[in-house]
């Protein structure tokens, strides 16, 4: 008789249970993220961080350049790379992220420029632009922590991985999902002016990140938050591959938290 041998193949990766911490108010929630980034810049000597842009992480910029001004935190050691930036956007253009990010942070805190990248909206070729991105990501041995926000509705982006992005996914060219295009144009002046596209990094570049701090507020980030919890790992909801990185913790304010009883 023919013995049959069956070999176990473990293809996927681990999965974990992120932290979640939930405070009853926005506000909390900014001053407890904020927080955390001030004692992981305290702690190490120099850090990399990768920062999300958005309506959410406004409160934490202003808790970190608060700090920053009372003398508690300096940035002048620490490197930035953002998340992602629109294409085609003049880098000027006020809706741009990396507006956003000089006004909210940057101009005001003591990071050295050459310390800060965020993808070029304005380069000619998107794909081009997105491996220069990716070289210059390679300059730190790894990011420390990486800051995300959370897609409203049904997107469950990271970054602009918007749903289909592929757990091995790299710093690429995107199309926005048709739900991101309609929310975010309400932050342009001509809402039909937003970009059609992005670059973004990918969820790899994301999971590579020592530790993750992903922020949600708000009603609109129920679904996300407990489909990336409790649903299948999968790519119709990018923040699902969270679960495949052992230091996540997610932070939430009361009502982004509705759905997770
Ligand atoms: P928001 O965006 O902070 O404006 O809700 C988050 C995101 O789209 O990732």
């Amino acid at each position: 008789m023919n013995k049959i041998e069956y070999r176990v193949e473990h293809k996927d990766p681990p999965v974990f249970t992120p932290e979640v911490v939930i405070f009853d108010s926005p506000e909390e929630v900014d001053r407890y993220a904020a927080s955390c980034l001030i004692k992981k810049i305290q702690e190490e000597k120099a850090t990399a961080l990768t920062l999300p842009t958005g309506t959410t992480p406004i409160g934490i910029y202003r808790q970190l350049v608060e700090a920053y001004s009372q003398g508690t935190v300096s940035f002048s050691k620490v490197r930035v790379f953002n998340l992602d930036e629109y294409w085609p956007i003049d880098p000027n253009n006020p809706s741009s992220y990396t507006s956003y990010m000089k006004q909210h942070f940057i101009d005001l805190v003591d990071i050295k420029r050459d310390s800060w990248d965020i993808p070029n909206g304005a380069a000619i070729d998107p794909n081009k632009e997105s491996h220069r991105y990716e070289e210059s990501l390679k300059a730190v041995p790894q990011i420390d922590i990486a800051v995300l926000g959370i897609g409203p509705g049904r997107t469950g982006h990271i970054g602009f991985n918007e749903k289909g992005s592929l757990v091995n996914s790299r710093t690429r060219y995107v199309e926005l999902d048709p739900e991101t295009a309609t929310v975010n144009s309400n932050f342009f002046q001509i809402p039909q002016d937003i970009p059609r596209g992005a670059i973004t990094q990918g969820i790899a570049n994301i999971l590579e990140a020592k530790n993750i701090l992903l922020v949600a507020k708000g009603q609109s980030k129920t679904w996300g938050i407990s489909r990336s919890l409790n649903g299948p790992i999968y790519s119709d909801c990018p923040a699902s591959y969270l679960r495949y990185h052992p230091n996540v913790v997610i932070v939430l304010d009361r009502q982004a938290a509705t759905s997770l009883g």
